[in-house]
């Protein structure tokens, strides 16, 4: 059996250890906020947070999260209460098709999580391995901006 929690809830799961966390969250939990891009730690869709930092869920196997803790996008918000990172998204419009977006939000979290109000080049670099094909980048980076803002407000 291996235990783990996602978003702080117990998961027990006796699936083979090299099952990807991806499989888990989609398939077994029913977390589909997390996409399954490219399955090769290329596209960052399917990002999640493991012990806060931003990784690839869909190149983690579970055999490895014994006692980790794994949040995902849905521990972000909801649509009736979104946290700051997804109020800013929102104001900016950033989505097109939106696939991306998810990896994208978690990608921003880790960030302000660890630079509360990063500059330009280093959301760039932390969010350059996220790609979208829709061109996002200048709206992502503005909400990044904007998310870093709503946050001091809302711990004032
Ligand atoms: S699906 Fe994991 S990085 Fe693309
Ligand atoms: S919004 Fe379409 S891939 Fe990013």
């Amino acid at each position: 059996m291996i235990r783990f929690t996602v978003n702080g809830a117990q998961v027990e799961t006796d699936l083979e250890p090299e099952t990807p966390l991806l499989w888990v969250l989609r398939d077994t939990l029913k977390l589909t906020g997390t996409k399954y891009g490219c399955g090769i730690a290329q596209c960052g869709a399917c990002t999640v947070h493991l012990d806060g930092i931003a990784m690839r869920s869909c190149q983690m196997q579970i055999g490895d999260l014994e006692g980790a803790e794994v949040a995902t996008i849905e521990a972000q918000g909801t649509p009736e209460a979104p946290g700051p990172v997804q109020r800013a998204w929102i104001e900016h419009q950033v989505a097109q098709c939106g696939y991306c977006q998810s990896g994208q939000i978690m990608a921003a979290a880790a960030l302000l999580a660890e630079v509360p109000d990063p500059d330009d080049a280093q959301i760039d670099d932390a969010l350059s391995g996220n790609l979208c094909r829709c061109g996002t980048y200048p709206r992502i980076r503005a909400a990044v901006h904007r998310a870093a803002e709503l946050m001091r407000e809302d711990t004032q």
